[in-house]
């Protein structure tokens, strides 16, 4: 059994609001080059962890918020034209945060069927009876980007993007099978009965749950939450291995090892550093400070 040399404690994460620019560089965070943090080999069928309720809360709270990171990447690269479509390098980088987005959600999926139902989908049942991820804020902007309606994307010039949403989708088809195979969201349990939250407050409530402040961010320190949960992850895959073992067997998504998500469960880190390296590059992080700086 792994004794967890991991802390399975996951962080507040601050994120800008919707529609609001990073923050100007005041006060760098301290930088820790992700590439001394980062763990790369694990098991796919891993060992048994001490305290599974930690670990799963942990990866679905962390999972999540790599999610929102992402999507506030893909959000801005999509929306910083004025509609037209973004050039080749972008592109690219919004087919990593796609596939990243997608390696995440089987990360955070990883948790037992039984484990979900018992324990995660109870508390996000009283978080709100409808709770959903349709309420996620940072989504709010991409979802045309996942529908494929930019214009842009109608004449299949962006194929590596178009591979990358098609099989975010089946990513969260599987996902949703695994945890949910009855089938019905919160949301659609809930329809018709009272308890709908106020506008503007499902957003807040969905927040809340998975840890998320907004306060304005500049881009290092964006970039530094980005980094401390991909060097957690990895800590984790590294000591657990991607499909842990409950109760003297494994639970995993069925054909996650086999279909077009195997890469992503073979070297989950892969589209996650793919997409940090673009984010660099691409000058996403045109403020970032040298990865060498400390204070
Ligand atoms: C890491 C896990 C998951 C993530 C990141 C995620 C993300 C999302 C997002 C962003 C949406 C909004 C899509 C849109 O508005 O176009 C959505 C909707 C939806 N998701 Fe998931 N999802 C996850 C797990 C699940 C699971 C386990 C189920 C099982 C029932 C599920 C079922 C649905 C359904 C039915 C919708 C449509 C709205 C609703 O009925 O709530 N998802 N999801």
């Amino acid at each position: 059994m792994s004794d967890s040399p991991v802390t399975l404690q996951p962080g507040v994460l601050a994120m800008p609001r919707v529609g609001e620019p990073f923050g100007v560089v005041d006060d760098p965070p301290v930088r820790v080059p992700l590439a001394g943090r980062v763990v790369r080999g694990y098991d796919v069928l891993g060992t048994r962890c001490a305290d599974e309720r930690r670990l799963f809360r942990f990866r679905w709270i962390l999972g999540h918020q790599m999610c929102f990171l992402l999507w506030r990447v893909l959000g801005d690269v999509t929306h910083r034209g004025s509609g037209e479509k973004p050039d080749p390098r972008s592109l690219e980088l919004m087919a990593a945060c796609v596939d990243g987005y997608s390696s995440a959600m089987l990360y955070a999926s990883t948790v037992p069927r039984a484990h979900y139902q018992i324990h995660l989908r109870v508390s996000m049942a009283l978080q709100h009876p409808s709770f959903s991820g349709a309420w996620a804020a940072d989504y709010r902007p991409i979802r045309w980007i996942f529908r494929n309606r930019a214009p842009w994307q109608a004449d299949g010039s962006c194929p590596a993007l178009a591979r990358a949403i098609a099989r975010n989708h089946v990513v969260h088809d599987r996902v949703a099978d695994h945890l949910v195979p009855q089938g019905h969201s919160l949301l659609q349990e809930s329809a018709g009965h009272p308890g709908t939250a106020a506008p503007g407050e499902k957003e807040d409530l969905y927040d809340n749950y998975f840890l998320v402040i907004r306060r304005p961010v500049n881009r290092p320190a964006f970039l530094t939450q980005f980094d401390s949960r991909v060097g957690a992850l990895s800590a984790d895959l590294a000591a657990h291995g991607f499909f842990p073992e409950i109760e003297g067997r494994h639970h995993p998504i069925p054909e996650s090892e086999t279909g077009p998500t195997k890469d992503l469960v073979a070297d989950a880190l892969r589209p996650l550093l793919r997409a940090r390296q673009l984010m660099a590059e691409e000058r996403f992080a045109e403020d970032q400070i040298p990865e060498d700086t400390r204070r």
